[in-house]
């Protein structure tokens, strides 16, 4: 797979390096170019130089903040974007970003991830890749707002690249993992076996593989139960979780 990153901060991606993308890095699974944005804004639209790289521009309509041009994305892009290349535009006015599409994304020949700052990015600029034939996705990470795409475009390229076939060194972990089956994972325990008077759970010490499943699977509904309602069928909940 190939990465590209288009933001104005490119030394924020330095810690690619030393995420769990490294290893797939070395493995030559995926290859990663960060770019800045403002190298391609020394020409303005109307082709006179500008030595300040704008890459921002008040709203028309009026309000507060910038919103970045789609001159200057238009002509990254351009550059960037290869044929079959999904682009990603991480915004909180996205579509939630979930395991179901990180697995999908873990596919794709090229993922271009356009960072926005200040207000976002011109509207147009995704539906103009849209209208070329691209894929385009515009992604949010949760019910926040950050400052800009980079820390959302890092956290969905860790949750991406890991899913790409061959990379997990144990498959079994992916199949297992919180979402993997629509539940969060169960609890995990590791030596000792007593710890400041909390025990392991007695089951996990029985050697009994069919009883070790099911109570896992039980932990696994009881804590989506708790915590994560939403991503439970009806017939899954209690009748105190159930809407009146
Ligand atoms: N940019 C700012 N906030 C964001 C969020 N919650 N998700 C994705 N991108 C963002």
């Amino acid at each position: 797979m190939r990465l590209d990153i288009v933001t104005i901060f490119p030394e924020f991606f330095s810690a690619l390096d030393v995420s769990l993308l490294g290893k797939a890095r070395a493995a030559e699974l995926v290859e990663t170019n960060v770019h800045d944005l403002r190298d391609w804004a020394a020409i303005r639209a109307d082709g006179t130089p500008d030595v300040h790289r704008t890459v921002d521009d008040s709203p028309f309509g009026g309000g507060a903040g910038m919103v970045m041009k789609a001159d200057v994305w238009g002509k990254a892009l351009d550059d960037v974007l290869e044929p079959g290349g999904v682009l990603v535009v991480p915004t909180p006015a996205g579509v939630p970003f979930t395991q179901a599409l990180a697995l999908d994304l873990a596919t794709a020949p090229q993922l271009v991830f356009a960072c926005g700052r200040y207000e976002g990015i011109d509207a147009r600029v995704p539906e103009h890749y849209a209208s070329a034939g691209f894929r385009v996705l515009e992604v949010s990470l949760g019910d926040y707002v950050l400052n800009g795409g980079e820390v959302a475009a890092f956290a969905m390229i860790e949750a991406v690249t890991r899913l790409i076939p061959g990379f997990m060194g144990n498959a079994q972990s992916i199949v297992e993992e919180s979402h993997a089956d629509g539940l969060l994972e169960y609890p995990s325990y590791t030596r000792p076996a007593s710890w400041r008077g909390l025990d392991v759970p007695e089951v996990l010490m029985s050697g009994h593989h069919g009883k070790i499943e099911k109570w896992r699977h039980e932990q696994s509904e009881q804590r989506t139960r708790e915590r994560r309602p939403d991503l439970l069928s009806p017939d899954l909940l209690g009748p105190d979780l159930l809407a009146p």
